[in-house]
C-alpha cells in the first residue's frame, strides 16, 4: 500500500470509490469537488493505492486556524484493515508540519459507525452546531 497525491488520471476511479462508500450526494458534484480541492494550496487530496488499484482517499486542508478532513473513504472490501487509520495519521502529520493546532471534521449524524471509528482514533464530539450556507449550487 502506498499514499500518493491525486492526479486527474484518477478522477473516475475516485468518484467510483466515493460512490461505493456512500459519500456522494445529489447537491455535491464530485468532479467539481475534486477540481476545487486542487485550488487549495494548503491542502491535499491523498489516495491510497494497492498496486495500481485505488482503495482509499482523503481530503485534508488547513485554513490558517483549523485543519479539516473530508471524503475519507475506504473501499468496502478494504475496510477494517487499518487503511482509514493510516490515512488519518497521514492527515495529522501533514497538518502538524503546517503548525495546525486542531483538526475538525464533520460526520453526518446518521453515520453512527463512523463516529465510533473517529472515537477509536481519539476524536471527541465538540459542543457546536455546524452551520452552512450554499454559495454555489452544483446542480
Ligand atoms: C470510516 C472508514 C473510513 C474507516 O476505515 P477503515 O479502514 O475501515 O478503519 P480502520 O480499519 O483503519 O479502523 C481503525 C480503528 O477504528 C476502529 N473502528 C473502525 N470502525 C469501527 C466501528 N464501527 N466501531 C468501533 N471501532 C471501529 C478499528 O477497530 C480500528 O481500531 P484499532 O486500530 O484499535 O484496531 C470506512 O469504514 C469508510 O470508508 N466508511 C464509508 C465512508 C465514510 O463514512 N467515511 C467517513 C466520512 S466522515
Amino acid at each position: 500500500m502506498k499514499i500518493v497525491t491525486y492526479t486527474d488520471a484518477w478522477q473516475q476511479d475516485l468518484i467510483d470509490l466515493w460512490q461505493a462508500c456512500g459519500l456522494t450526494r445529489p447537491w455535491n458534484d464530485p468532479a467539481k469537488d475534486i477540481q476545487r480541492k486542487l485550488t487549495d494550496n494548503m491542502g491535499q487530496l491523498a489516495l491510497m493505492l494497492d498496486g495500481d488499484k485505488l482503495v482509499a482517499s482523503v481530503m485534508v486542508g488547513f485554513d490558517g486556524h483549523r485543519g479539516s478532513v473530508f471524503y475519507l473513504a475506504v473501499l468496502p472490501a478494504y475496510q477494517g484493515r487499518g487503511c482509514g487509520k493510516q490515512l488519518m495519521q497521514y492527515c495529522e502529520e501533514y497538518l502538524l508540519q503546517l503548525g495546525c493546532p486542531k483538526l475538525n471534521l464533520c460526520v453526518r449524524d446518521t453515520n453512527v459507525m463512523v463516529l465510533e471509528f473517529y472515537q477509536a482514533l481519539g476524536y471527541e464530539p465538540d459542543p457546536v452546531v455546524l452551520m452552512g450556507k450554499r454559495l454555489i449550487p452544483d446542480n
